[in-house]
């Protein structure tokens, strides 16, 4: 489904900075991948990427094939909104809209008749269980219960990929289970995710795990790797060991 081949991104600024240099990456169709690394390490530059928010400033993004860069921003934005669904730390709700709202906002992009979004935004809230808050307004929910409405909402279009950046960043232990009990069922349904975390239990979920540090991408573990589809040709593979914390980042 996704390809980065020597996927390089540099921010001119005060300084110039290299956030990502020669990422190589096959994500492919049901995968469950894990992206670790310290603070600063190009983590969010390459979700950003991966969901067309951002370009790289050297290498290739493909999609299916297609080479992203040779999109113009009206078919990026189209793709991003009907291929790709976004979950965040911060969780990114509408505080005076309801729950219901909330969620149908990620169908601008489908063409669906106003029945058929409304019937797959019930059908999301209930996959994450929350049927019950349809008319809530954010700001009335739990932190967990938000973040499962933004799930629901990233879900909802039934994406091809699901990216999320430090999904559980904002919940304590027992709603983090919880978010990612939901991603291994989705994940099991043949869902596709990558997930940021610094937080090993989080990592431990996905069967793929690579690091990215100062802006370099290594593999951790590599369950395909075993069965002879490694996660790029050329790329070390790591013997799958525990995952630990990152050295000076909280766990
Ligand atoms: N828009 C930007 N302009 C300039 N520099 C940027 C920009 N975005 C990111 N950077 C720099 O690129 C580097 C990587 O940033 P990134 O946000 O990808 O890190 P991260 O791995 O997600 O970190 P964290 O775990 O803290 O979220 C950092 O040094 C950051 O300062
Ligand atoms: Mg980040």
């Amino acid at each position: 489904m996704i390809e980065l081949e020597s996927v390089g991104r540099r921010f001119e600024g005060a300084g110039s900075v290299a956030a990502l240099q020669g990422v190589d990456l096959v994500i492919r169709d049901g995968d469950y991948l894990a992206v670790t690394g310290p603070s600063g390490a190009g983590k969010s530059t390459m979700l950003n990427i991966l969901g067309l928010l951002d370009r790289p400033s050297e290498g290739r993004y493909l999609f299916d094939g297609i080479d992203t860069d040779r999109l113009g921003e009206r078919e990026r934005t189209g793709l991003r909104g009907t291929a790709i669904g976004f979950v965040f730390q911060s969780f990114h709700l509408l505080a005076e809209r309801t729950v219901l709202d909330n969620v149908l906002l990620a169908f601008l992009y489908g063409g669906l008749p106003r029945r058929e979004r409304l019937d797959r935004a019930h059908d999301a809230l209930a996959r994450v269980g929350l049927s019950k808050r349809a008319s809530f307004l954010p700001p009335t929910l739990s932190g967990g219960e938000r973040q499962r409405v933004a799930i629901a909402r990233a879900v909802g279009t039934a994406p091809r990929v699901l990216l999320a950046d430090e999904p559980t960043g904002n919940l304590d232990e027992g709603n983090s289970r919880a978010v990612l009990d939901l991603f291994d069922e989705f994940n099991a349904a043949g869902q596709t995710i990558v997930t940021i975390t610094h937080d090993p239990a989080v990592a431990a979920r996905a069967r793929r795990r690579v690091r990215v540090r100062e802006g370099r991408l290594t593999v951790v573990a590599d369950a395909q790797a075993s069965k002879g589809l490694a996660l790029h040709p050329g790329l070390p593979v790591i013997p799958a060991a525990p995952v630990v914390a990152d050295e000076g980042t909280p766990a």
